[in-house]
């Protein structure tokens, strides 16, 4: 029976340390309950999947925070996700609004451009790794799954190499629980943006914000100053923590089962879709932004009342029991039994997951975060021989930030290569 106990601490380090096994029996109890997350907010919890899809896709479920800014604030969620509650994004949008600004920045940001960063990606990934080959031990958050993707978002955005630390320290420090330090964190990344866009205005180069500035259409006209900013910042946040989590899970994965990690060494070609299965597996976001009830409405069965907020948790929908085989498909269908949705295969076809969410906030960077993953994870396993937990009985160390899942940290060794 769905829980309306709203003591179940979601997003807290106690509830990270043992994720799974949690969300395994909320989702026992029912598939939507009330919750309080880390950074303090009572919501609607959707721990199902066929109900978090209905969820993302709910025409009268909310992203704009606004109208419900005097509850937010009672709650110290001000600033949900970066660049909220700034105005201008996407992600924080309705239709209309969401429709322009989506159609303005998707001419700009196609699955094309990514595509078209391949070999750079490699490069970057191969140049990393020159740097801890030799030495058979490293942590792979500090010197590969975190930096690729500062590199290739600055890459793409214009940022110079100078200023991908500071973006860096500002994005961490920005997507966790609301502080004072948080606020500051995404003030300077807004300021920072907020002059870079200014230059490239001065100067355009061949860049995605110098695109941004140009875009422009009949039928939606072109990006406001506050829009710019607020997608700048969106596209900061979003493309690169995310990133970052989803090379950290896939690795904790491949290191607590070598013989799959053996399985993607011998066919390299088979990782875009392993990349699938990892984002099935343990997510890069254990929960989607909230969306917020515009009237009463009723979800799996439970009221909820105009105003309050609605959160899915991916990581537990993404485990949901797999449907029972179709008795048409029956010879083939060993993953498609019950039950087996919490073991790690990365031989699945089409694993069904809600990674990237669903509906019309799809992931816009979705094509870029498969490349950059399967590429990432494609030279590291080629060039490090041997990988391996620095000390197999050390437990994983989970970031403490309510809404992204990731290593804290990946202690390594490997076979040194000798050149
Ligand atoms: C593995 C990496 C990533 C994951 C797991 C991820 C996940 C998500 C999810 C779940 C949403 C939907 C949120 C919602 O419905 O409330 C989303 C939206 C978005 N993502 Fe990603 N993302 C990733 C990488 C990226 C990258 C690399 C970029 C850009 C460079 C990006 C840009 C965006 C944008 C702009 C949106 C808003 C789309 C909209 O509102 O229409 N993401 N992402």
């Amino acid at each position: 029976m769905t829980t309306r106990d709203d003591t179940i601490l979601v997003g807290t380090p106690d509830f990270k340390a043992d994720a799974h096994a949690r969300y395994a029996e909320l989702r026992e109890r029912g598939p939507i309950h009330r919750a309080r997350l880390g950074d303090g907010s009572r919501v609607w919890l959707v721990v199902d999947y066929e109900l978090g899809r209905e969820a993302l896709a709910h025409p009268r479920l909310s992203k704009n925070p606004e109208p419900f800014a005097e509850r937010l604030r009672a709650t110290g969620r001000h600033i949900m996700l970066p660049g909220s509650g700034l105005g201008g994004n996407m992600l924080t949008a309705d239709p209309p609004e969401h429709t322009r600004l989506r159609r303005l920045v998707s001419k700009a940001f196609t699955a094309g451009a990514a595509e078209r960063l391949a070999p750079r990606i490699e490069r970057l990934a191969h140049r990393l790794v020159d740097r801890i080959a030799p030495t058979g031990r490293a942590d792979l958050v500090a010197s590969f799954t975190a930096p690729l993707p500062m590199a290739v978002i600055c890459e793409l955005l214009g940022v110079p190499e100078d200023r991908r630390a500071d973006l860096r320290a500002w994005t961490r420090e920005g997507m966790g629980n609301p502080s004072d330090g948080q606020r500051a964190a995404l003030l300077a990344l807004n300021a920072y943006l907020r002059d870079l866009l200014a230059e490239k205005r001065r100067s355009p180069a061949d860049d995605l914000l110098s695109q941004l500035i140009r875009a422009n259409d009949d039928d939606h006209g072109r990006l406001s100053d506050t829009e710019l900013l607020g997608t700048a910042v969106l596209l900061v946040v979003a493309g690169h923590e995310t990133t970052v989590n989803l090379l950290g899970n896939a690795l904790v994965a491949l290191l607590d089962h070598p013989e799959q990690a053996a399985y993607l060494r011998e066919r390299p070609e088979r990782m875009p879709a392993a990349v699938e299965e990892f984002l099935r597996y343990d997510p890069p976001l254990e929960t989607t932004p909230a969306r917020f009830a515009a009237e009463d409405l009723v979800l799996g069965g439970e009221l909820i009342k105009a105003g309050q907020a609605v959160v899915v948790a991916l990581t537990s929908a993404n485990r949901t029991a797999l449907p029972p085989a179709d008795p048409d498909l029956s010879m083939r269908a060993t993953d498609l039994s019950r039950n087996d949705a919490d073991r790690l295969d990365v031989t699945r076809r089409d694993p069904r997951h809600l990674a990237f969410g669903h509906g019309i906030h799809y992931c816009l960077g979705a094509p870029l975060a498969r490349l950059e993953g399967a590429i990432g994870l494609r030279v590291l396993l080629s060039r490090l021989p041997g990988l391996a937990w620095a000390d197999p009985s050390a437990p994983v160390r989970w970031l403490p930030a309510g809404i992204t899942r990731g290593p804290v940290a990946l202690p390594v060794r490997f076979t040194p290569a000798h050149d």
